[in-house]
C-alpha cells in the first residue's frame, strides 16, 4: 500500500492515535533525517509527523520543515492535513473554533522557503491551501457539528515570541484573521512540491492586547489538549469522506 495521506500534528497533538499498527520510519533527506509514523486508519496507510517533535522540543522558528515536506513527498503522500494552535485577530473566531485556512500574510524572517536552488521559478499561490481538502474539511466539521469558519487568512510570524498589541493591530488593519508561527513554509514547500495541504487552525486564545490576559505557551497547550478529542474526530472524518 502507498502513503497518500499524511497528518502533520502541531502543537498538542504529538501521537498519532487514530491509527492502527503504527510503525516508525527514518527517512533521509537532502535536509536532514525525519522520524514518520506510519499506521493504518480504515484501510488506509497514513503518515504522521510531529512538527515539534515529540517532546515539543523545536521551536517554529527551527522546525526542519523542508526535510518534513520532502520526506513525505518520497513516500507518495498526495495530501496533508496538517494541526495548528492559534490566536486571534478577528472577534469573530473565537478560542476552541476551528478556521480551515485559505490564505496567508508571511511575516517570518529566517527560514529556507523553497527547494529550488537553480533557475528562476514563480510559483502561483492564489490558492496557497487545498481548495478541494477545505471543502472536505468544512463537510466533516458540519457533519460532527464543530464550530469552524470556512476560511480565515493566518498571520504567520517569526516568533519564537509572542506578538505585540500594536504588531497585533497592524496584522488587523492588513485584514488578519489569526496569528500563527509554522503556516509558513509549511504550505509554501507543499506546493512546490505539489501536494495537496490544508492548516486546520484552532484559535486558543485571543492575541496581545485583545486578550485581557498575559499570553503563555501553558494556556495555548491547555487549550489544545481540551479539543483534541474534537480535532481527532475533525481529521477521522475528513480522512473517510
Ligand atoms: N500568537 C502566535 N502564535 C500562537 C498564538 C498567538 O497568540 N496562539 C497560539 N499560537
Amino acid at each position: 500500500m502507498t502513503v497518500r495521506i499524511a497528518i502533520i500534528g502541531g502543537t498538542g497533538v504529538y501521537d498519532p492515535s487514530i491509527l492502527d499498527e503504527v510503525r516508525q520510519k527514518r527517512l533521509e533527506t537532502p535536509f536532514g533525517p525525519v522520524w514518520v509514523k506510519i499506521g493504518n486508519y480504515r484501510e488506509r496507510e497514513v503518515a504522521f509527523v510531529a512538527r515539534h517533535g515529540e517532546d515539543h522540543s523545536v521551536p517554529p522558528h527551527l522546525v526542519n520543515y523542508r526535510a518534513n515536506i520532502w520526506g513525505l513527498k518520497q513516500l507518495g503522500v498526495k495530501s496533508i492535513l496538517a494541526t495548528a494552535a492559534v490566536g486571534s485577530l478577528n472577534p469573530e473566531m473565537k478560542p476552541c473554533q476551528l478556521v480551515f485556512v485559505d490564505q496567508f500574510l508571511d511575516f517570518t524572517k529566517s527560514r529556507p522557503q523553497t527547494f529550488i536552488e537553480k533557475g528562476v521559478v514563480h510559483l502561483d499561490m492564489t490558492d496557497p491551501y487545498c481548495p478541494e481538502l477545505r471543502a472536505t474539511l468544512a463537510r466533516a466539521a458540519r457533519e460532527l457539528g464543530l464550530e469552524h469558519h470556512t476560511a480565515g487568512t493566518y498571520v504567520c510570524t517569526e516568533g519564537p515570541r509572542f506578538e505585540t498589541p500594536a504588531e497585533i493591530r497592524m496584522f488587523r488593519q492588513l485584514g488578519g484573521d489569526i496569528v500563527g508561527m509554522t503556516s509558513v513554509p509549511e504550505v509554501v514547500l507543499a506546493r512546490e512540491a505539489g501536494i495537496c495541504y490544508a492548516t486546520i487552525a484552532m484559535v486558543t486564545n485571543f492575541a496581545a492586547g485583545i486578550s485581557p490576559n498575559r499570553l503563555s505557551h501553558q494556556e495555548v497547550v491547555e487549550v489544545m489538549a481540551e479539543n483534541t478529542a474534537n480535532l481527532r474526530r475533525l481529521v477521522m472524518r475528513a480522512i473517510e469522506l
